[in-house]
C-alpha cells in the first residue's frame, strides 16, 4: 500500500517522480504529493484524489529541481486530507520525508514528542518520523535517520531529504518494499519496479534492516547499525511496455487479455514432452518432496483461492492432504506443523503482510516454505526456502487476473512434479495431464473470443444490487473468485457459496432481483449442481452458467451460458474463471466504475 518515489541525477526531478507515481498508483489513490529540491530549498505540493489533482498542481508554478521524493497514498492512519498526505515535514519545514507502511508504537513516540515542543500537523503515525529526525539531528542526515528508525516499531520504506543536505536522500527498510533503479550519474528510488522500467533495468533491492544515503554519484548502503552491505545488482527481464495500457481501455482488459500469453510463458520449459515436468526454478530435491506428509496452502484474497483450486489438484494427484487457510487466521492459529509439513505460499507481490508473517511461523515450526510469487526479488523470494515464479509479467490493475491463472497454471505443474516424486501417479497419467495444459493458452484464446456475448449479458445485470455465485467441487473456488471480482471493481454485493449449502441458509436469498451464476463445468458433482440450479429457478432467479462446450442441456434449464472448452474437471477451473473475469469487468464497465483504481483497495498489502 502507498507507493513511494525519490531520484537524484541530473534531469528533471519534477516529471521523472510524477511518472513513477503514475507506475505507482496502483499501490494507493487518495492523495499524493512532492518534495523537490531547489538549490537548498525544499518545495512541497499535495493534493488529495488520484494523480491527476497532483498533476494540476504542478502545472500551475510548481519548480522542477533535480532531486525530489515522491508517495502516492493509501490512507491507514488518518483521512485522505491534504493534511494527511506525504510528504509530512519537522516543526521547521527543513526535513521532508515519504512512508510506506505503519509506525505501531507512533501514539507513544508522537505524546513523547508534543511533551519535548514539536508541533504536529497531521493525524497520520507517519509525522513522528520527520519531527524524530529533527530531534536527532546533528549535522549528519544519516546518522539521524539511523538513530530515529530504531526507535520506530513496525513497517516502513522511507525516504528522507533536508534542506541542509540538498544533494542527498536518505532511505531505509524494514518490511515494506523498496528499490533502487541505477542510472549513469542518477538513482530512481521506488516501492516497485514499474516505476524505475522507463529507466533502467538494473536495480539493487535494498534488504529488511537496510538504509542508504544516495547522491547523484554514489550509493552507499548499510544495515540499521551503519555496518556497509554489498549489493548486487539485479537485471530486471520485464519489458517497459509491459506496464503500459497499449491501447487498451484499462490495464485490467489488458491483462485479461494477455493470459494466453503469461500461462504459456509461466509454462515455459516445465512441460516434457516425453519425461514430464521439469521444475529449474525449484530448490527442493525430489527426494525432499516425496518425504512430505502434508501440504499447507497460505495465501489472501485471490492468492487464495489459487490455493483452493491447487488443493484439489494435490490432492488428486500427489494423493496427499491438503490444507488451505487464509494467511491473516493462519499466523494467530498456533498452526499444528512439523518437518513433515509442505508450506506453499502464493502471493503476486510477494510482499502480502499475513502471508509473509504466515511464512515466519511456519519456518519458525520447522517446515519447509515454497513461495509462489510473480515479483523477481519481492521479499517472499528472500523468506522461503524456495520460490517458484508466475511469468505474467507486472500486473497493474488491483484485480487479480493475469497473475492468478498463472497461479494455478504453475501449482499444477508443481503438483504433477510432486506426483511424479512420490509416484502417485504413472508417466502416462502425467503426461496426459500436460497435454491437456499444453493446450490451456489456446482455450483460453477462444474463450476471450466470446467477450462480446459476456458484455452483452453484463449490461443486462449491470444494475441489480446482489448476485449469488455457486459451484460445487473445483467449481467453488472458481465462483468464490468470481464474487470477489465482481464486488471488488463494481461494488455489487455478491457472495460466492458451495452450491450444495444453499438450501442451507442462502437460499432464503433468492427471487427474481437476485441473478445467480453457477460454475457448472464437467465434474463428478455436475448433476448435483444442475440440480442446485433447478432449485434456484424454481424461486425466481435468473441464471447464467458456466458450462463445457458440448452440453446442450445446460441452455434449457439457465437463462444464460458462457462455453468453455472441454477438459477435464481439474483443468476446467482455469477456463470457468475467465468469462467471470470479464463479466465483472463489464458490468463495472457499464456502472461507470474505475477498474484499475477500485475504492478503497491496493494492489499491494503490506500491512496486516
Ligand atoms: O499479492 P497477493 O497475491 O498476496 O495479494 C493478495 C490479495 O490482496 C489480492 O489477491 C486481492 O484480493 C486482489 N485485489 C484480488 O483481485
Amino acid at each position: 500500500m502507498c507507493g513511494i518515489v525519490g531520484y537524484v541525477g541530473e534531469k528533471d526531478s519534477t516529471n521523472i517522480l510524477v511518472g513513477g507515481l503514475k507506475k505507482l498508483e496502483y499501490r494507493g489513490y487518495d492523495s499524493a504529493g512532492l518534495a523537490i529540491m531547489t538549490g537548498s530549498k525544499i518545495s512541497l505540493t499535495r493534493e488529495v484524489g488520484n494523480l491527476s489533482h497532483l498533476e494540476g498542481a504542478i502545472a500551475k508554478d510548481f519548480p522542477h529541481g533535480k532531486l525530489g521524493i515522491g508517495h502516492t497514498r493509501w490512507a491507514t492512519h488518518g483521512r485522505p486530507t491534504k493534511e494527511n498526505a506525504h510528504p509530512h515535514t519537522d516543526c521547521k519545514g527543513r526535513i521532508s520525508m515519504v512512508h510506506n507502511g505503519i509506525i505501531e508504537n507512533f501514539i507513544d513516540l508522537k505524546e513523547g514528542l508534543i511533551e519535548r515542543g514539536h508541533v504536529f500537523k497531521s493525524e497520520t503515525d507517519t509525522e513522528v518520523i520527520p519531527h524524530l529526525i529533527e530531534e536527532l539531528y546533528d549535522g549528519d542526515l544519516y546518522e539521524a535517520v539511523r538513530l530515529a528508525i530504531k526507535k520506530l516499531e513496525g513497517s516502513f520504506a522511507i525516504a528522507v531529504i533536508c534542506e541542509d543536505h540538498p544533494g542527498e536522500i536518505i532511505i531505509a527498510r524494514k518490511d515494506s518494499p523498496l528499490i533502487v533503479g541505477l542510472g549513469s550519474g542518477e538513482y530512481f528510488i521506488a516501492s516497485d519496479i514499474p516505476a524505475v522500467l522507463s529507466h533502467t533495468k538494473d536495480i539493487y533491492i535494498i534488504g529488511d534492516h537496510e538504509m542508504a544515503k544516495v547522491t547523484k554519484g554514489a550509493i552507499t548502503v548499510t544495515d540499521f547499525e551503519a555496518s556497509p552491505i554489498e549489493k548486487e545488482i539485479m537485471k530486471v527481464a520485464w519489458d517497459e511496455k509491459a506496464a503500459e495500457r497499449g491501447g487498451f481501455e484499462d490495464f485490467m482488459l489488458k491483462e485479461i487479455f494477455e493470459q494466453p500469453g503469461a500461462i504459456k510463458e509461466t509454462l515455459r520449459g516445465k512441460l516434457k514432452a516425453s519425461s514430464g515436468i521439469s521444475l529449474d526454478d525449484l530448490d527442493l530435491s525430489k527426494k525432499e518432496l516425496a518425504g512430505f506428509n502434508k501440504v499447507v496452502i497460505l495465501a489472501c484474497g485471490t492468492s487464495y483461492h489459487a490455493g483452493l483450486i491447487a488443493k484439489k489438484a494435490i490432492e488428486k494427484w500427489v494423493k496427499i492432504p491438503v490444507e488451505v487457510d487464509i494467511s491473516s487466521e493462519f499466523r494467530y492459529s498456533d498452526p499444528f506443523l512439523d518437518n513433515g509439513a509442505l508450506v506453499i505460499a502464493i502471493t503476486q507481490s510477494g510482499e502480502t503482510a499475513d502471508t509473509l508473517a504466515g511464512i515466519r511461523e511456519a519456518r519458525r515450526k520447522g517446515a519447509k516454505v515454497i513461495g509462489v510469487t510473480n515479483v523477481l526479488g519481492s521479499t517472499i523470494t528472500r523468506e522461503a526456502d524456495s520460490s517458484l515464479y508466475t511469468h505474467a509479467g507486472p500486473e497493474i490493475g488491483v484485480a487479480a487476473t493475469k497473475t492468478f491463472v498463472c497461479q494455478i497454471a504453475v501449482l499444477f505443474a508443481l503438483a504433477l512434479y510432486m506426483a511424479e516424486a512420490r509416484g502417485a501417479l504413472s508417466l502416462d497419467e502425467i503426461l496426459s495431464i500436460q497435454a491437456e495444459m499444453e493446450k490451456i493458452p489456446v482455450w483460453v484464446e477462444e474463450i476471450l473470443g466470446d467477450k462480446g456475448h459476456v458484455e452483452e449479458v453484463a449490461k443486462k445485470f449491470a444494475s441489480c444490487d446482489d448476485f449469488l455465485f455457486l459451484g460445487r467441487g473445483v467449481g467453488l473456488p472458481v465462483a468464490l473468485e468470481g464474487a470477489l471480482k465482481l464486488k471488488e471493481i463494481s461494488y455489487i454485493h455478491a457472495e460466492g457459496y458451495a452450491a450444495g449449502e444453499m438450501k442451507h441458509g442462502p437460499i432464503a436469498l433468492i427471487d427474481e432481483g437476485v441473478p445467480v451464476v453457477v460454475v457448472a463445468t464437467v465434474s463428478e458433482v455436475y448433476e448435483k449442481t444442475l440440480g442446485n440450479v433447478q432449485e434456484v429457478k424454481a424461486r425466481g432467479a435468473e441464471v447464467i452458467a458456466i458450462a463445457s462446450k458440448g452440453n446442450d442441456e445446460v441452455k434449457k434449464v439457465v437463462d444464460h451460458v458462457f462455453y468453455v472448452p472441454e477438459a477435464s474437471e481439474i483443468i476446467s477451473a482455469i477456463l470457468g474463471v475467465i468469462p467471470l473475469q470479464l463479466l465483472s469487468y463489464y458490468i463495472a464497465k457499464a456502472r461507470g466504475c474505475n477498474v484499475d483504481q477500485p475504492r478503497n483497495l491496493a494492489k499491494s498489502v503490506t500491512v496486516e
